[in-house]
């Protein structure tokens, strides 16, 4: 079975986009009180709401989105995701910390800023469909522009390139009482997309779609993301939408990260129990890559076997061995970084950690790669010329979900319109007795779609 596994890009280190520290957001009576008083600050949440009757739904968060990367905010339901996310346009005031787009200060943004930050520069996709009912699917898409003062003509034509670009050419005339849940999805996604902001933020599009549809949203958010580079912040209390979308996951507790890191580094390094619960039941081997995987290469291996990217997934590596009847070659820009052999992957999909590398056996300098080497990867794109220090991100897995529509808030809209918190749709239970999404955790075992 060949496995197709999205390309990763290198892990970013571009400039951030946002740039948060030290973030908070209090409910409730006197919230300045509670960051400012450490002690109030170290209480856990159910202390604290019996002590002050604050919820602290964003707890002393600090991260940067980098520019082009899917920054994903992953957390059970309550757990501050919809809250922290819109705190970053303040369609949510922050209670303490600084939060900067570009190095500009956003809590010092003045009501004019604000609005032009909301309108221009970072555009809100929502899980409920926001459209405008009595509107054609093109109006809709030009709704953003309009309110950004663009011309009758030159808005309807940006918008018809956009539901062209969404797939939804021939549709224009509809309205959306007249689509599918999945196509209403499309149309808030082109309407984000039409303002061309710098940021794309999305709360939970996908979740109220069906699996299907799930999946062709997330297959085209993974294109557009592909094809323009655009920032994107994502929310969603999927584990496999996190990990299939996301280039970087924040997972949230409590208000707190108490994770961020690459796909591979949630799954293979988790940071604590809590997260190793979490992430319990996720394929291994479609998440983590050779990179993990891979052992010193003696002079004798470096010369043979099957050519892998230290990004090919750890089910990439399987099926190249296997096929082969040798261990793989792990090849990085044109040299051997290490190789992949029965016992290293099998330890991987056992969740038994590779002993550290060594260098006894490590060829010095990593033998070039021979003209004639057999490629076995689909993997492709990012390898050549890589730094191997900045390659340390993942494989990705392919998986399905979908997007979600979003109000006129998307472009604009006012902050009350935009505030509505998301709505979680959670029956199974979660370690320690919490809710948790039936759909966030597959069987070890499932195939394609972590
Ligand atoms: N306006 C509010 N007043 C008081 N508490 C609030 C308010 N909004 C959110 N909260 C609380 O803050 C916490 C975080 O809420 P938030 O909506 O950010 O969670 P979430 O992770 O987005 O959850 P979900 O997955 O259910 O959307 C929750 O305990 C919630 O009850
Ligand atoms: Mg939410």
């Amino acid at each position: 079975m060949t496995l197709t596994v999205p390309t990763r890009k290198p892990p970013t280190t571009a400039e951030p986009v946002f740039s948060v520290s030290g973030l908070w957001k209090v409910f409730g009576p006197k919230p300045e009180r509670v960051p400012a008083d450490p002690e109030l600050s170290a209480l856990t949440p159910a202390e604290l709401r019996s002590r002050t009757g604050c919820t602290a739904a964003v707890r002393d968060v600090s991260f940067d989105v980098r520019k082009g990367e899917v920054f994903v905010v992953m957390g059970l339901s309550g757990s501050g995701k919809s809250t922290l996310v819109r705190c970053l346009t303040r369609l949510i005031e922050p209670t303490a910390g600084t939060i900067a787009i570009d190095g500009e200060d956003v809590r010092a943004m003045d009501r004019a800023r604000l609005r032009e930050l909301r309108r221009h520069r970072a555009a809100m996709v929502f899980q409920h469909f926001g459209l405008l009912p009595h509107r054609t699917v093109l109006d809709n898409v030009a709704y953003g522009l309009e309110i950004q003062g663009v011309g009758r003509s030159e808005r309807r034509e940006r918008a018809a390139e956009f539901v062209a670009k969404v797939g939804l050419a021939g549709m224009e005339k509809r309205r959306p009482g007249q689509l599918s849940g999945g196509q209403r999805q499309r149309v808030g996604l082109a309407r984000a997309l039409a303002v061309d902001p710098e940021v794309l933020l999305f709360d939970e599009p996908f979740s109220a779609l069906d699996p299907l549809i799930r999946r062709d949203m997330q297959d085209e958010v993974t294109r557009l993301h592909r094809e323009e580079g655009r920032t994107m912040v994502f929310i969603t209390h999927d584990l496999s939408e996190a990990l299939k979308l996301g280039d970087r996951i924040a997972l949230m507790r409590d208000g707190r990260v108490v994770q961020l890191g690459t796909p591979e580094e949630i799954v293979g390094a988790p940071a604590d129990d809590y997260v190793r619960e979490f992430v319990r039941d996720v394929p291994r081997e479609q998440v983590l890559t050779c990179r993990t995987a891979m052992r010193p290469a003696s002079a004798e291996d470096a010369a043979h076997g099957p050519a892998l990217r230290p990004e090919a997934t750890v089910a990439e590596a399987i099926e190249a061995v296997a096929r082969a009847g040798t261990p793989a070659r792990v090849m990085d820009a044109g040299r051997c970084v290490g190789v992949v052999d029965h016992d290293r992957l099998l330890g991987v999909v056992a969740g038994v950690t590779p002993e550290a590398p060594t260098t006894t056996t490590t060829t010095q300098p990593p033998a070039p790669l021979p003209d004639e080497a057999p490629t076995a990867t689909s993997t492709s794109g990012a390898a050549a010329g890589r730094d191997a220090a900045a390659a340390g991100a993942t494989g990705a897995v392919s998986g399905g979900a979908a997007v979600t529509g979003t109000p006129g808030a998307a472009a604009g809209g006012d902050p009350a319109a935009a505030g509505a918190t998301a709505v979680v749709e959670g029956d199974a239970f979660a370690p320690g007795g919490e809710r948790r999404p039936a759909s966030q955790a597959p069987a070890r075992g499932t195939r394609g779609a972590v």
